[in-house]
């Protein structure tokens, strides 16, 4: 099969991103698990999005002139994020996801990042397999939680809104906890209006830039986390994606009504910094 790579563009949302939709729901519903999005439009308002951001690095497969899948580098931090890679269902399995990985591998060396990191579907044993097999080693396992808004806060710990002056703040966070900040991610979050921060002894201990599936978080401590998850007035998408070596935390959530909604894994290849401290990876890493 003859497979052609060309960098994507905002005119190919409608298709990647029903080929998105369409991989994701038939891997999910073959092993019993909700579609990560809920319909096509969702999918193809994601991957338009990140077409038409100039910090994602974008690659489209084709077939005979036909498209037939997509993958995307998320630049905008000092470590990358793969993804999300999908291949149309009727043509998985032929070399294509290992293409398309190939090529925002290669994007990655040429733009020198020290460290790409990707979530995987915890029961998908092909993209297990395909990822392990292209050098990158398992890191975390991690749970994806959904429910209800907990309404619940931490003494002593005040969320609020974050703003522009709390970045610095944040990215000092966060380079503790994993070793590099998320300030090219933050800064979209802030300007948006997603992010928050939690203070506690008057100073930012922790924040996130959304509690949901394409926000991160960190802390100096479980509470921080508590504190910004228990003040989240829902969890966005699929849900958030939590360690489950953090075992308190887990139980947290799982006692206050919480639900599992899949497995997943954090996956790595290059520089890697053990996290040390509380935090919730986003998808895209
Ligand atoms: C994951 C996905 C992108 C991979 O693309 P693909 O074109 O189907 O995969 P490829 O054929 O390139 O590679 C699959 C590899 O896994 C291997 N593989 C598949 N199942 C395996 C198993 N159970 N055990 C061991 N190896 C396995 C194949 O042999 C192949 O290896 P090779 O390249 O050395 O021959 C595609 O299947 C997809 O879209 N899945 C649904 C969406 C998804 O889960 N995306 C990833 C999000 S984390």
């Amino acid at each position: 099969m003859d497979i052609k790579l060309r960098p994507g563009t905002p005119a190919d949302a409608d298709i990647c991103g029903r080929i998105c939709y369409d991989a994701f729901k038939t891997i999910s519903e073959a092993h019993g698990f909700a579609p990560d999005f809920p319909a096509p439009e969702v999918a193809i308002d994601v991957l338009r999005r990140m077409l038409a951001n100039p910090k994602f690095y974008s690659v489209v497969a084709e077939v005979d002139g036909r498209i037939v899948g997509s993958n995307f580098l998320d630049e905008r931090n000092r470590i990358a994020g793969v993804g999300p890679v999908t291949v149309d269902p009727a043509v998985q399995n032929r070399a294509i996801g290992r293409s398309l990985m190939d090529a925002v591998q290669e994007r990655a060396s040429e733009r020198n990042f020290p460290g790409v990191r990707l979530i995987q579907a915890g029961f998908h044993t092909r993209s297990l397999s395909l990822y392990a097999k292209l050098g990158y080693d398992v890191r975390e396992h991690l749970v994806c939680m959904q429910g209800s808004g907990l309404g619940i806060s931490v003494e002593g710990h005040v969320v609020r809104k974050a703003t522009k002056a709390d970045l610095e703040n944040c990215n000092r966070l966060c380079r503790n906890v994993h070793g590099h900040d998320r300030a090219g991610e933050l800064k979209e979050a802030i300007a948006k209006g997603s992010a928050t921060v939690v203070e506690h002894d008057g100073r930012i201990t922790g924040y996130a830039t959304v509690i949901g599936f394409f926000g991160h978080a960190v802390g100096e401590t479980n509470k921080d986390l508590k504190a910004l998850i228990g003040a989240a007035k829902e969890f966005a998408g699929p849900g958030f994606l939590l360690p489950t070596r953090n075992g308190e935390l887990f139980r947290w959530c799982l006692t206050n009504g919480l639900r599992i909604a899949q497995p997943m894994t954090l996956m790595s290849k290059g520089l890697y910094n053990e996290p040390s401290g509380a935090f919730l990876p986003s998808i895209l890493y």
